[in-house]
C-alpha cells in the first residue's frame, strides 16, 4: 500500500487526484477528515486520520504501508513532525520513503540561509541515517504562488513582489503530481536518489507579469517593491505567522544575491512528464486571475 502524508494540503491533495486520475489505490493521511471532503468521493482513495506528532495515532495510517510520501506543513515543528514520523514509519516496517523536499533554483542560493530549506535538508539527513530506503524530491517555487497574488492582479492590475531582476524557474504542482505518482507507483529503481526539479524556464517577475497579462486579457504590471513593503501587506492581510514572514525575508534575501536561475528538468524526463509551461499554467488558471472562481 501507497501512503501519501499532508494529504489534505495543497501539493498533497494534488498528488491523491493524480492517484485517482490513473486510478491506482493510494491512502491519504490527513490530521482532520473535515478538511479533505474533496477527497472522500474520489474513487481508488482511502483517507485516514492521524497526526504525524503522535504515534499512537498512526497504526491505522501505517498499517500495511510499504511506501510513503512524506509532506508536512512548512512550519517552526516541520523537522519535529517529519522525524517523529520517520520513527513511527520505521517501527511499523515501512520500507521506502519519499522526502517532499524544497530547494531554491537561484544559481549561488545558500539553501541553508533559508529556513525551510535547511530544515528540509535536516530531515533529509535524519531519513539517509534511519535504514529506511529513501528518495528526495526537491522542488523549486510553485507556481501555484503567484495564485495568491490574485487579489491585487484582479483589484489593482499589479503583481507586488521584491524580487527587482531575480529570475524564477517555477514548476507547476500538477507536473509535481505526475512524477511522484510514478516514483510512488515504481520506487525502487530510484531509491537513494535525490532529484532536484524545476519548471521549464527561467523568468523575471516582468515577463510572469506578461504571461498572467496574455492569460487574462489585460496588462498586469509587475511592481517592484521592498522586502519590508512585502512583508508589511502579509502581516496586513493577516492569517500569515510572524515567524512565517521571517522565514520570507531570508528567502527574498537570498534570491536578491542570485539573479539567474538554473532549470533542471531531469525528474520530468525520468518519469516521462512534459514540463507545464508557466503561459500553460497561467491560461488554465486564467479565471482565478480574473477573480471568476476559487484555487483548487
Ligand atoms: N510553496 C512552495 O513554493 C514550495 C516549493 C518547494 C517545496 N515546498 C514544500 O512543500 C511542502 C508541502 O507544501 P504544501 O504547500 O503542499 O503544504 P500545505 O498545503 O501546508 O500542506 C501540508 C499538509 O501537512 C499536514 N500536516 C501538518 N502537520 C501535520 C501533522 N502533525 N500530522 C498530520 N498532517 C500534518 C497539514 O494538515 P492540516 O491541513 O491539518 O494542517 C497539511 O495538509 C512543504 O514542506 C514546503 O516546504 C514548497
Amino acid at each position: 500500500m501507497i501512503l501519501v502524508t499532508g494529504a489534505s494540503g495543497l501539493s498533497g491533495s494534488a498528488i491523491i487526484r493524480e492517484f485517482a486520475r490513473q486510478g491506482y489505490p493510494v491512502r491519504a493521511l490527513v490530521r482532520n477528515r473535515a478538511k479533505a471532503q474533496a477527497l472522500e468521493t474520489l474513487p481508488t482513495v482511502e483517507i485516514v486520520e492521524g497526526d504525524m506528532l503522535r504515534p499512537g495515532t498512526l497504526a491505522d495510517a501505517l498499517s500495511g504501508a510499504e511506501r510513503v510520501l512524506l509532506i508536512s506543513t512548512a512550519d517552526q515543528q516541520m523537522v519535529e513532525t517529519q522525524c517523529a514520523f520517520i520513527d513511527a514509519a520505521r517501527e511499523a516496517g515501512v520500507r521506502h520513503i519519499i522526502k517532499f523536499s524544497g530547494a531554491e533554483s537561484g544559481v549561488g542560493f545558500n539553501q541553508r540561509n533559508f529556513r525551510f530549506t535547511r530544515m528540509h535538508e535536516d530531515v533529509e539527513h535524519y531519513l539517509e541515517q534511519s535504514g529506511l530506503a529513501w528518495t528526495h524530491l526537491r522542488p523549486s517555487q510553485f507556481m501555484q504562488v503567484y495564485l495568491r497574488e490574485a487579489p491585487t492582479i484582479i483589484a489593482q492590475d499589479a503583481l507586488f513582489l521584491p524580487m527587482e531582476n531575480a529570475r524564477l524557474s517555477p514548476i507547476d504542482i500538477e507536473d509535481i503530481a505526475k512524477i511522484v505518482c510514478a516514483l510512488l507507483r515504481n520506487g525502487r529503481e530510484h531509491e537513494g536518489k535525490s532529484y532536484d526539479m524545476t519548471g521549464p524556464e527561467s523568468l523575471s517577475m516582468t515577463e510572469v507579469a506578461e504571461q498572467i497579462s496574455r492569460a487574462v486579457g489585460r496588462n498586469i504590471r509587475y511592481v517592484n517593491v521592498t522586502p519590508a513593503e512585502r512583508r508589511q501587506a502579509l502581516l496586513a492581510k493577516g492569517g500569515v505567522p510572524a515567524y512565517f514572514a521571517d522565514a520570507l525575508d531570508e528567502q527574498v534575501s537570498e534570491r536578491l544575491k542570485c539573479s539567474e536561475s538554473q532549470v533542471c528538468l531531469d525528474a520530468h524526463k525520468a518519469f516521462g512528464v512534459r514540463p507545464t509551461t508557466f503561459a500553460e499554467f497561467a491560461r488554465r488558471n486564467a479565471a482565478v486571475f480574473r477573480g471568476e472562481s476559487m484555487p483548487l
